[in-house]
């Protein structure tokens, strides 16, 4: 079953703990006069976050779909979430479009916009900015940035292991990076460490984590301090699985 709660001014976060999951799975709804949104989460979740989302409004007036990288959990649903809301847009990266968006039906149908770093989706009392972050985990991932409410969604950092709360609060830093290590999901450091500078300079009021919950304005900067100072990169490990030692680059 999926939960549904309101962050901060017309933002909602949607989530789902499945059984045995070390992590849980997050989107996040914007209410407004062009309602968006983030993430889709996997395909076989779609019933019960459509049913979530109708607690607030009909998903078939969804305006916006946006996907922040191109990823099960992250855009799973979207071909249904399309099929329900007519009119709404998919909305990625340009090279998540050109690499991943493009290759599908909708694409065809005109229903696919590709935005550089810097573009402003306007839904009326929030607008949002798209923020390129290549290589924060994968080639085509990006941010938004929301003014209004000074909210960042920052996909796949800044999450934290387990059933976590709609906020948090205290400094899970921690064993976010030890998340990291045991997933595998971040190549390199450097990519991450200056997307990190660059957030922290735009001080964030809410980090709306696509795994676990929100981050404050006052405990978000333990976990970009936690970023800059451990190790959280590939280190051999994919899903917690230790791959061959030859398989690993030293
Ligand atoms: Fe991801
Ligand atoms: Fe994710």
């Amino acid at each position: 079953m999926a939960r549904i709660d309101e962050i901060v001014g017309g933002i909602y976060r949607i989530s789902t703990m499945p059984k045995d999951s070390p992590v849980g799975f997050n989107q996040f709804l914007i209410d407004d006069e062009h309602a968006a949104l983030i993430h889709t989460g996997m395909a076989p979740m779609y019933e019960d976050i459509c049913n979530a989302i109708r607690q607030v409004l009909d998903p078939a007036r969804l305006a916006y779909i946006i996907l922040l990288h191109f990823e099960g959990d992250e855009c799973g649903g979207m071909e249904r979430f399309m099929a329900q809301a007519r009119d709404a847009q998919l909305v990625g990266c340009e090279l998540s479009a050109a690499l991943n968006l493009n290759s599908f039906d909708f694409a065809c149908q005109g229903r696919v916009i590709g935005k550089r770093d810097g573009a402003v989706i306007d839904l009326g009392r929030h607008k949002l900015s798209i923020l390129e972050t290549p290589h924060v985990h994968h080639w085509d991932s990006m941010m938004l940035w929301e003014e209004t409410t000074r909210s960042l969604f920052p996909a796949d950092l800044f999450i934290q292991p387990g059933d976590q709360p709609p906020v948090i609060r205290e400094n899970l830093s921690s064993a976010m990076c030890e998340l990291y290590r045991h997933v595998g999901i971040f190549a390199h450091e450097d990519p991450v460490r200056r997307v990190v500078d660059r957030v922290e300079r735009m001080q964030p009021e809410w980090v709306h984590a696509m795994h676990g919950g929100t981050l404050t304005g006052q405990v978000f900067p333990r976990f970009a301090s936690a970023l800059r100072e451990q190790p959280f990169a590939f280190n051999g490990k994919l899903l917690g699985r230790a791959l061959a030692s030859k398989q690993v680059v030293a």
